[in-house]
């Protein structure tokens, strides 16, 4: 099979271009990446390349060895994926020891997967390990909401946990561990893929300071949904300070969140659920 008419690579193209749409993606802003089934990587073989020069990741991540992974490429456009697929994205197995990668597929015209493909990949490995195989999908993206308020709320976990929570009863429910942040730092590099990493151990929404978002999950749908509904909490709470300057009415409190934990069967940490 031709890996264009494969399900899991139209799949892939449909959230890079549902992304671009809501306006995350500006220019090369964000980047995908997929952890290939075995048997999608059995249907697309012969359409594979595996003579392709290995190159060092940057990092290690000897719990992926062996696994072929879709990204999108270092520079290239979400608008785009869409449009020219083998020019935006690649194919990359890794090695037997997780520490080189090789393109067999796609980037015809040039290029290496995202600059951030040490953070995906470390990422890919705690949550492979973390949900025994169940995620398959790391997302970063520039929602605007959510990159503002890293300039307002304090950088930490708690803060972002509760403040978003807070903005709409179902964001409880859809990301109950919660929302790791991680500081100002230099993107693209082995630190900040540790830091993000170390945060995606207990957490599958991590919010680079000035940044963006990472986000995982088992599939195209639900990776894309936790981004969207995070998103959309920031802006509900970005309009709710921009009325009222930081005060609210009403708001849902610690008790209703844990009445809400006993009837949706979630578990929500204590840490988040502090008195104000
Ligand atoms: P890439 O074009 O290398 O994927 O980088 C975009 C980005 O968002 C970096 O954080
Ligand atoms: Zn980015």
């Amino acid at each position: 099979m031709k890996v264009l008419d494969a399900e899991f690579m139209k799949g892939f193209m449909r959230m890079a271009d549902d992304g671009w749409q809501q306006g995350w993606h500006e220019r090369n802003g964000g980047n995908l990446t997929y952890r290939m089934k075995a048997e999608e990587v059995e249907a697309v073989r012969e359409d594979l390349s595996f003579d392709g020069e290995w190159k060092e990741i940057g990092t290690s991540v000897p719990g992926l060895a062996g696994e072929f992974f879709v990204s999108t490429g270092s520079g290239k456009y979400m608008r785009n994926v869409m449009r020219a697929p083998e020019d935006s994205c690649a194919i990359c197995e890794i090695d037997e020891a997780g520490e080189k990668y090789r393109v067999c597929w796609g980037l015809v015209n040039g290029g290496r997967p995202t600059s951030e493909f040490p953070s995906h990949l470390m990422n890919h490995e705690v949550k492979k390990a973390a949900t025994n195989g169940a995620h398959r999908v790391i997302y970063h993206a520039h929602p605007a909401n959510t990159i503002a308020l890293t300039f307002v709320l304090p950088l930490t976990d708690e803060a972002f946990t509760r403040e978003l929570w807070e903005m709409a009863t179902e964001c409880p429910v859809v990301f109950p561990s919660g929302i790791g942040v991680v500081p100002w730092m230099v993107p693209g590099g082995r630190d900040i893929a540790v830091a993000t990493s170390e945060l995606m151990k207990q957490y599958d929404v991590a919010i680079w300071a000035h940044h963006g978002m990472f986000c995982s999950g088992e599939d195209f749908d639900l990776t894309f949904g936790l981004m969207h509904t995070v998103e959309k909490s920031a802006e509900i709470l970005v309009k709710v300070l921009s009325i009222t300057g930081g005060t609210k009415r009403q708001t849902i409190q610690p008790d209703d969140f844990r009445h809400l934990a006993v009837d949706f069967g979630v578990t929500l940490p204590e840490k988040f659920l502090y008195e104000k």
